[in-house]
């Protein structure tokens, strides 16, 4: 679902638009290692200097080891030296919102930044914040 989509300006700041943050994730979508559940996801994060970070869930014959796209977009992106995030995209067939553990993550690094959600063409984007989708988050 490759598109084309153009730069925002706002007060300086250079912005992503939605759709194009979700185009990155569709891109990451197809690197994703999905051969035991066929249910690929992929997962597009933006630092706060305009860094896209990609991510796509990759699964093992040991299932427990499998990694869910948006924790490996965000842990991916902290090991590469960025703490500030601007927004994430997550794409699937079905349009499927973070698991639990992906909601916990986002909490803690990423706040109270937006979540695009969308199917695999991109054309609808649904937008959430971590407050709605992990109302009562642990915190240590
Ligand atoms: N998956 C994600 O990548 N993100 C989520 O938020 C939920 C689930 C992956 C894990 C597994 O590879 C596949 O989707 C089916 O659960």
């Amino acid at each position: 679902c490759k598109q084309l989509c153009k730069f925002l300006y706002s007060k300086g700041e250079v912005l992503m638009k939605p759709e194009k943050l979700i185009s990155y994730a569709c891109d990451a979508q197809d690197n994703s290692q999905s051969q035991y559940s066929n249910f690929p996801v992929g997962s597009a994060l933006l630092s706060d200097d305009g860094k896209v970070i990609l991510g796509c869930n990759v699964e093992s014959a040991v299932y427990p080891n499998t990694l869910c796209a948006e924790r490996v977009a965000i842990y991916s992106a902290i090991s590469q030296g960025y703490t500030k995030f601007k927004a994430i995209a997550i794409v699937s067939k079905t349009g499927a919102k973070p698991c639990g553990s992906c909601r916990q993550t986002i909490y803690e690094y990423l706040g109270n930044v937006p979540i695009y959600v969308s199917d695999s063409t991109g054309s609808k984007i649904s937008t959430y914040y971590i407050k709605d989708l992990l109302p009562y988050p642990f915190d240590l």
